[in-house]
């Protein structure tokens, strides 16, 4: 197979994101998104991945964790498709934050330092978010460093500061990286737990939701297992799909708390904490609520589907040598849509798969095939018009948990359309947080069986 034909079919994930659909069109009636409509929101890369992710900095704006004009400064260095322009954008501009966070004395002005401190934290993980291609870049680890470091000096001088914990994972013999953020209100609270997904951390899951459910009372725990950015630098392991052995820990360590209402914890799961939570809460019932956000009913098969059809059906064929020797090229070719590059990068690196071939064939076991039965929770599943990476999947999800799902598609017109409505993280919150509330609020034999 010629390998410009394979660029151009990589090239729909990418230039989906850059489509749209109509002002017109309601949630439920235009799930199929046309490709030949534009994207209303303005663009920050001409290459769709970039803009993604810078758009995934500015998100955090709301919530302490970014300046906008800084991360534009940022943005005007990064060339499309160049991993280590993104990386320079960002690493400079952490240098010259690092200058003046560290510069504050937080003795004299604590929120000034903080707030710096929390933006140095997110622009460090930034710069980090390209690098997973080569499994020895020493970046990987000293980035890493400097963000939690940053993070935790930040956490130190919250009114109620944020706690670090280690829970053990008995089953699955691991541990499990968490913080708990708690409300400082007396009484037993409302709690939200959460997960990052394929490439996100527990430190920006603070951004994206957790300082939201602070500001409503709710305690707030975020935590990583086994292929998240902590536990995969530091105990060597890759992702597993059984994420019951992640979350039940955690909702143990959750119970034991006195700030903790028991009868109102919430689950969400954020991008591939999608497809995470939504597993999880097929063994375990505990929670009064779940989010998946968005929704993923069957991830292999997901980005299978990105791939050209021959190539699809090498993979079927199990041969391996080929398969790997095409995708190879194919990655290794900077002019291959940057999503498709990074995506089996970073899934390599998270699944701990050695070559594409491996990585394809780990990911297959990330479906809910015969477990969406067993959710006995009422669950929001979030979807996005535009999504570029798994366009589909949260419907595919609502309508196999059926009866007890809330199905909401986020969409282009209202800044919401991308992957995890990001770019629209206050309104995001809002829609969650006011179902969560919702749910908690009603008496017990009202919610829906
Ligand atoms: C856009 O796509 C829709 C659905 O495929 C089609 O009906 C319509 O004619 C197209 N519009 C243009 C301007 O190409
Ligand atoms: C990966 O990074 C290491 C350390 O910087 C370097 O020595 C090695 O050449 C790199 N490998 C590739 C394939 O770029
Ligand atoms: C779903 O995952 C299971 C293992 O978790 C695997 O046995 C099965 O083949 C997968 N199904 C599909 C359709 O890939």
């Amino acid at each position: 197979m010629r390998i410009s034909r394979i660029f151009l079919i990589f090239g729909t994930a990418s230039l989906c994101v850059a489509s749209a659909v109509p002002r017109s069109s309601k949630p439920h009636s235009s799930f199929k998104r046309s490709d030949n409509a534009t994207n209303p929101m303005f663009q920050l890369s001409t290459d769709a991945d970039f803009n993604f992710e810078i758009l995934r900095v500015l998100s955090m704006a709301p919530y302490e964790g970014a300046d906008i004009g800084e991360v534009l400064v940022a943005a005007k260095e990064i060339e499309p498709g160049d991993f280590e322009s993104f990386y320079n954008g960002f690493n400079n501009l952490a240098l010259r934050a690092e200058k003046i966070a560290r510069a504050i004395d937080p003795r004299r002005h604590p929120v000034s330092a903080r707030n710096a401190l929390f933006k140095l934290s997110n622009y460090y993980r930034s710069a980090d978010f390209f690098l997973h291609g080569n499994w020895s870049d020493p970046r990987i680890n000293a980035l890493w460093e400097k963000q939690l470091s940053a993070f935790n000096d930040a956490m130190a001088l919250m009114t109620v500061p944020g706690e670090r914990i280690t829970i053990h994972a008995k089953d699955g013999g691991f541990d499990i990286p968490a913080i708990f953020f708690g409300t400082g209100l007396p009484g037993r609270r409302p709690t939200l737990i959460a997960c990052n997904g394929y490439d996100g951390s527990q430190e920006e899951m603070y951004h994206v939701i957790g300082q939201a459910a602070l500001q409503r009372g709710m305690n707030f725990i975020a935590y990583e297992g086994p292929g998240q950015p902590t536990v995969r630098r530091e105990q060597n392991l890759g992702f597993i799909p059984e994420w019951e052995k992640v979350v039940s820990p955690v909702i143990d360590y959750a119970l034991e708390r006195p700030e903790v209402d028991g009868d109102a914890i919430a689950l969400m799961g954020f991008s591939f904490g999608g497809y995470l939570v939504p597993r999880a809460a097929a063994f375990d019932h505990r929670a009064a609520a779940i989010m998946a956000v968005d929704g993923i009913y069957d991830f292999g098969q997901s980005i299978l589907k990105h791939l050209p059809e021959e190539l699809q059906q090498i993979f079927s064929s199990g041969d391996a040598e080929k398969f790997n020797a095409i995708l190879s090229k194919v990655i290794a070719d900077p002019t291959t849509v940057t999503s498709f590059r990074w995506g089996v990068q970073q899934g390599s690196w998270a699944l701990k798969a050695k070559t594409p071939f491996e990585f394809m064939t780990k990911a297959q076991a990330y479906n809910l095939t015969g477990l969406t039965d067993k959710i006995t929770t009422p669950v929001f599943v979030g979807d996005a018009q535009l999504d570029g990476f798994f366009l589909g999947q949260g419907k595919e999800l609502a309508d196999h948990i059926g009866g007890m799902t809330t199905y909401h598609q986020f969409e282009a017109i209202d800044g919401a359309g991308e992957h995890c409505a990001i770019g629209a993280t206050v309104y995001q919150n809002q829609v969650l947080l006011d179902w969560f509330e919702d749910i908690i609020h009603q008496p017990k034999n009202c919610i829906r069986p």
